[in-house]
């Protein structure tokens, strides 16, 4: 009957055959489970073990590079209950899905923090702060987003002036911009710089496009 209809069935094609193309949906299926487990749930969970990692007192002054709708963000907000957790974006709309200063802002009403979220507009090769202003910089899946390899160093650079001495640095980005992060850290006024993976919550589909943080904390004069 199936060669009536022209259809070939498993065992008339044998296994033999059929084994690549049912490899090849099953690389895809894994692919498309990671790269939704990593926007889904897996972002959530290593910033969670990074803010902890950073050991928050409450009260510092937080700064998130390109907060976007303020995942991050808002998770850092919820460990200041005395401090500021401050975000600033160009709402890159093509970045981000629903991007828009007033949907960050909502989504901080909804999550209670709005009492400690402040919003800027501003592009992060420029920042609209002055040196120091911060104990902790932070960037989540942004800098990458900017094209030009000196424009992204020239963020590293800005996030690092920020800063306080003694303040804290930590840029999650994905495939080989974590390393550029790293290396721009090597002229600047740093200590303690390093750079790993996060591991497979962060896997893009698969280990071929990883995801890296890049920690230091600036330097005391
Ligand atoms: C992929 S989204 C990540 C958002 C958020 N950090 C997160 O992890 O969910 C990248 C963000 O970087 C912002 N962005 C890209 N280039 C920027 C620039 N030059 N200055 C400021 N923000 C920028 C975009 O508008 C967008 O919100």
């Amino acid at each position: 009957m199936s060669a009536v209809l022209g259809v070939s069935t498993l065992s008339e094609v044998g296994w033999g055959a059929a084994w690549l193309p049912i490899s090849w949906t099953l690389v895809l299926l894994a692919a498309v489970l990671l790269y939704v487990h990593a926007t889904r749930r897996g972002k959530f969970l290593v910033w969670e073990d990074l803010l902890g990692e950073l050991g928050l007192q409450g009260h510092e002054r937080l700064l998130d590079l390109g907060c976007g709708r303020g995942a991050v963000l808002l998770a850092a907000a919820r460990c200041l209950p005395q401090g500021r957790a401050v975000g600033v974006d160009l709402w890159r709309s093509v970045d981000q899905s629903g991007n828009a200063q007033n949907t960050t802002r909502r989504n901080a009403r909804a999550e209670g923090v709005s009492d400690r979220v402040n919003l800027y507009t501003g592009d992060l090769r420029c920042l609209p702060f002055g040196d120091s202003e911060f104990d902790v910089v932070l960037s989540s899946l942004a800098i990458h987003n900017i094209k030009d390899a000196r424009e992204r160093r020239q963020a590293v650079v800005e996030a690092v002036r920020v800063l306080r001495p003694g303040g804290r640095l930590v840029l999650v980005d994905i495939g080989r911009s974590a390393a550029v992060y790293e290396r721009a850290l090597g002229s600047l006024p740093v200590i303690e710089a390093g750079i790993r993976s996060v591991g497979w919550r962060m896997w893009w589909g698969g280990p071929w496009l990883r995801t890296h943080v890049v920690t230091a904390t600036r330097a005391t004069p």
